[in-house]
């Protein structure tokens, strides 16, 4: 069922329905984190209510319901990317948890002394911090590759970084501060040759375009699921099995083994042996939950949906002279992120005096310090759209925007 006439939507999104200071929010921060509809709430509640128990663990009714609920929407997210097998999905607690979990177990077990990795300027500390890590322990060099002036990673950048001594490729699909989406089938194209492991942080790309993880050919893909209208503390890993079972866990504890003696331990197979402890049920209904809402109105229609918002915002945007926007201004390469500038004022004053307006946007490095240094701004203001947003909620920004200057004692 396609859906995607707005005013349907925003009902369905309890936390949209407020004003904020005196006006109604128009809620630009979805790159943060997404609201829940409705029927995500109502799935964690009903969950909570009628089948909450110990997964993996009891013979008992609750017990039993609850692991098959959670299986459940592991087979909901395997098919949402289209992956092979149901135990190439781990859940995990987010992107962050999965990209440590790669870096410390494939990481550490297969990175050697001399072995490069690869990553782009534009990545969230999430993808950086664990790698400087690996490479600091291992001997290993981190070599990044830049972007050009439009805020893309080019064909002779790829060729100049990846080489015969690459052995991980770590990547965002799309970036979390300019919407660049990454250009991830060349990427892989180039560390096949190579021999090298490519792990894509999906993070940004899953909420917002048809990700077909074997279409891509990435060896892990991360995502997390409060930004895909999903609650927070759910995220998922996706591997490809061979290298999930060659990996050593991540994590030791409870529901990851298969015999335990007083000096040694055997482990569980792929996907247990990553999901140590007990585990977010209630995120992962909520998540599954997530899925179905979005399955129904469908990824093609979210990504038209965004650009159309995207046309109307850079087509204002672009014609306030004191407004300076980074990254690319091309659709096609770009999801519905846009960073900018205003000549003056710092980004955060700037978030802060549109949330005077009931506007809710996102000031700062947005955790990616490199990009920042790399572009020569100590910070940007950003907004970014999901399927909930609406012209009115442009108008808005741009009305606002219009207004920075003057509280600051600017003419115009
Ligand atoms: C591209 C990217 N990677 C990783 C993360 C980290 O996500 P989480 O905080 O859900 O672990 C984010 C969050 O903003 C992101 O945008």
């Amino acid at each position: 069922m396609v859906k995607l006439d707005i005013e349907g939507i925003i009902d369905d999104f309890p936390t949209l329905n407020q004003d904020v200071n005196g006006h109604r929010l128009a809620y630009l921060d979805s790159a943060a984190t997404t609201q829940r509809p409705i029927q995500v709430l109502d799935a964690m509640a009903k969950y909570n209510k009628i089948s909450n128990g110990n997964p993996h663990r009891g013979a008992y009714q609750l017990s039993i319901r609850a692991t098959e609920e959670y299986d459940f929407s592991r087979q909901r997210v395997k098919e949402f990317i289209n992956a092979r097998e149901v135990k190439e999905i781990i859940f995990t607690r987010n992107t962050t948890e999965s990209l440590n979990l790669i870096a410390n177990s494939y990481g550490m077990e297969f990175v050697k002394e001399g072995d490069e990795i690869v990553l782009s300027i534009s990545e969230h500390h999430s993808n950086i911090l664990p790698w400087q890590r690996v490479a600091r322990q291992k001997g290993a060099v981190l070599k990044y590759m830049y972007l050009d002036d439009k805020g893309r990673i080019t064909d002779e950048e790829m060729d100049r970084v990846i080489g015969s001594k690459t052995k991980i490729v770590a990547i965002a699909h799309m970036s979390n501060v300019l919407g660049t989406i990454h250009p991830i089938r060349e990427i892989v194209e180039r560390a096949r040759r190579v021999g090298a492991t490519v792990v894509v942080d999906g993070a940004q790309a899953v909420p917002h375009m048809k990700v077909d993880v074997r279409e891509l050919d990435a060896d892990f893909y991360v995502f997390s699921g409060h930004k895909m209208l999903g609650p927070m503390g759910i995220g998922v890993l996706y591997g490809k099995r061979k290298l999930l079972e060659d990996m050593p866990p991540y994590l030791l504890g409870g529901d990851m083994i298969e015999y335990v003696t007083e000096q040694d331990a055997t482990f569980a197979p792929i996907p247990h042996k990553f999901e140590a402890g007990t585990q977010n049920v209630e995120g992962a209904v909520g998540l599954g939950a997530a899925i179905e809402y979005i399955e129904d109105i469908g990824l093609d229609s979210i990504r038209d949906h965004e650009m159309k918002l995207m046309e109307y915002t850079l087509d204002r945007l672009l014609d306030i002279p004191y407004v300076g926007i980074q990254g690319p201004k091309d659709l096609k390469s770009k999801g519905g992120i846009i960073s900018f500038t205003i000549d003056g004022v710092h980004p955060h004053d700037v978030s802060t005096i549109l949330d005077a307006y009931g506007v809710a946007i996102r000031s700062g490095h947005h955790c990616a310090q490199p990009l920042m240094k790399y572009m020569g701004l100590p910070a940007t203001s950003r907004l970014s759209f999901y399927l909930y947003n609406t012209k009115e909620d442009v108008d808005q920004f741009i009305r606002a925007i219009k207004n920075v200057r003057k509280w600051l004692g600017y003419g115009a």
